[in-house]
């Protein structure tokens, strides 16, 4: 068997400009997708997965996201006064145990390469997951927990999730060329960062969860910068790509690119819709708010 996996790491140190003000003075990772914060959706992927040290690189107000995963004395002292016991659970369910969190800072966001290699102290010499708080993947079993499946039948190396994108849109993204596909997963022969469409090898793109060798800390350590003059952790894995395996793993499941107004907004809308608790009152919402605006809707 390979190294297990048991840390991850969670960078939480970018700007999130493109929801602006709502990140003026609150990070991107603490926006609610129905009633949970984004961070707490990929902790809780993680944690399926077995990953038993979660590490998050922060930045400038990102205190926040530190508080959300510590005990609330006094909140919980006034929940149980009041005998809400089902709302006492719930905090009780998400707080990681005592000594499974550590966090560091990225003092200026110089891109998610440097991100990742803020952390590289605290990995260590062992291999790690990355997961970016920004996409929701909605999988069962999780998008990390099918990753760490192949990585232990690949017998270990790096892991890359994809999904197919519309080829007139893979110049937006990282992507990857593959071969000897096996069920879900392939080796990946090349990796190209938003090639045009006629040299792009595939319509596979990288998506949000990587799991990853310590050697990638030493290819992060050139600080060499790249597309839109940040340290990109795609560059660190190509070069990496010479001297260690990279498989690639089409994940069974829907991502929501939350980092995206629209996609927030359809995580939302499709996660509210899985709620018993709230789904039937949102559809009839719906059903009259779609309307008003011109759109139809039907429940099939
Ligand atoms: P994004 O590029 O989507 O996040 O990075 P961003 O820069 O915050 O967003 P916009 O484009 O300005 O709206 C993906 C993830 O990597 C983290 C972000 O916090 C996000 O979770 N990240 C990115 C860092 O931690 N540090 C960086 O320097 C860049």
């Amino acid at each position: 068997m390979p190294r297990p996996i048991r840390k991850a790491v969670f960078p939480v140190a970018g700007l999130g400009t493109r929801f602006l003000p709502a990140t003026k003075a609150m990070p991107k990772e603490m926006l609610t997708v129905v009633d949970r914060p984004l961070i707490q959706y990929v902790v809780d992927e993680a944690r399926e997965a077995g990953i038993e040290h979660f590490i998050f690189v922060t930045g400038r107000n990102k205190s926040v996201i530190e508080d959300h995963f510590d005990k609330q004395y006094e909140l919980e002292s006034t929940l149980r006064k009041r005998g809400k016991s089902l709302e006492l659970d719930l905090l009780e369910q998400d707080l990681p145990g005592a000594g499974e969190t550590s966090f560091t800072r990225q003092q200026e966001p110089l891109g998610l390469g440097h991100a990742i290699w803020c952390a590289r102290h605290l990995v260590g010499e062992e291999p790690f997951a990355v997961l970016l708080p920004d996409m929701i993947m909605k999988a069962s079993p999780g998008c990390l927990a099918q990753m760490v499946d192949v990585y232990n039948r690949r017998d270990g190396g790096n892991v890359i999730a994809v999904e197919e994108t519309p080829w007139e849109q893979v110049h937006r993204y990282g992507v990857v060329g593959g071969a000897d596909w096996q069920d879900n997963h392939f080796t990946v022969t090349q990796m190209v960062e938003k090639p045009k469409r006629e040299h792009a090898p595939s319509n596979l793109i990288i998506s949000g969860r990587y799991i990853l060798q310590p050697e990638i800390f030493r290819e992060l350590d050139r600080q060499e910068t790249g597309a839109g003059g940040e340290i990109q952790i795609t560059d660190a894995m190509k070069r990496m790509m010479w001297s260690q395996h990279f498989h690639g793993v089409k994940y069974d499941g829907v991502t929501y690119d939350c980092g995206d107004k629209v996609g927030f907004l359809a995580a939302n809308i499709a996660l509210a819709l899985e709620r018993e608790d709230i789904a039937p009152a949102f559809r009839e919402v719906l059903g009259k708010v779609i309307p008003q605006h011109g759109g139809k809707l039907s429940w099939g």
